[in-house]
């Protein structure tokens, strides 16, 4: 059976690269018109990733929007609403790391990663939620927002405690309103994705940090990347459509009894 987005819209932060990339790809696809999102400095990037889908004969624009913003919220979710109506699936997908040991960290330093990682992803719900709620009340199998967390956020991992910290919030805070929608009768489901070590710049910027810092007894990236393949028993690094397939099952109405859930796409690192 494959999966059919036909009829829906999506919107996806992060779209320009990495896993964001993936996942508008994939959205497109299996059907759904996708707005994709990224900073406005990164339109290149994203112009070349609708062009791609538009190419293939699915439907995606781009729209500039820092998720840290909430006037771009404002402005990006009226856009959707007058050209598409109302919105099936919002992934919050967009973030940043910081690898750094705790004595070195700011105060401005939690506060960015913070205005990212979590306010992005808050301002995301609370301005998509009507949005939503219209299509929840159409759809039995609800409306689906999908935010990335991390396996960062489930265990603690050394040089990494403020992103771990965000991503931790989102795993609670995804459960949390995913319960709350449900008792309002929204009909929005909440599930929170946890990606192991996926290859993207993400990572190659992860790697050259901790090996600087001497990681796991490292003092190179390369080495720094095999240690990471060394952390999950499947022995290797995710790659961005193994992400997607998980997001396109969660936003799509196969999962219409999947709400609340944190589930983790990271070849089993958590499970250990
Ligand atoms: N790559 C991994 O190993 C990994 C592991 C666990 C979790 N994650 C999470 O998955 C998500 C995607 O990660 P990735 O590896 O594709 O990252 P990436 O760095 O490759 O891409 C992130 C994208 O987000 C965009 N972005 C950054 N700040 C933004 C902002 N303020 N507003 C809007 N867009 C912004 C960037 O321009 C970029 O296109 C992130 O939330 C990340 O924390 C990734």
């Amino acid at each position: 059976m494959s999966i059919d987005l036909s009829g829906k819209t999506a919107l996806v932060t992060g779209a320009a690269s990495g896993i964001g990339e993936a996942v508008a790809r994939t959205l497109a696809a299996a059907g759904a018109a996708v707005v994709v999102t990224d900073l406005a400095t990164q339109f290149d990037k994203a112009a070349a990733v609708v062009e791609a889908i538009v190419a293939g004969g699915d439907a995606a624009e781009f729209r500039a929007l820092d998720i840290s913003q909430e006037e771009q919220w404002i402005s990006v979710t009226k856009h959707v609403r007058e050209r598409y109506g109302a919105l099936d699936v919002l992934v919050n997908n967009a973030g940043v790391v910081l690898v750094k040991p705790l004595v070195e960290t700011t105060l401005e330093e939690l506060r960015w990663i913070s205005r990212i990682n979590i306010e992005g992803v808050f301002l995301g719900v609370k301005h998509a939620v009507p949005l939503l709620r219209l299509r929840g009340q159409a759809n039995p199998a609800g409306a689906s927002i999908i935010n990335f967390s991390s396996a960062m956020g489930i265990k603690g991992y050394p040089f990494g405690s403020l992103y771990s910290m965000s991503k931790g919030a989102i795993r609670l805070f995804s459960k949390s309103i995913a319960l709350e929608f449900a008792q309002l009768h929204y009909n929005i489901r909440v599930n929170s994705i946890h990606p192991g070590l996926v290859d993207t710049a993400m990572v190659a910027h992860e790697s050259e940090k901790l090996s600087a810092l001497g990681a796991m007894g490292t003092s190179t990236s390369e080495e720094m990347r095999q240690a990471f393949q060394n952390l999950n028993p499947l022995g290797r690094l995710g790659t961005p459509q193994e992400l997607a397939n998980a997001v396109l099952f969660l936003a799509s109405d196969l999962s219409s009894f999947v709400t609340g859930s944190e589930m983790t796409v990271d070849g089993g690192e958590t499970a250990q």
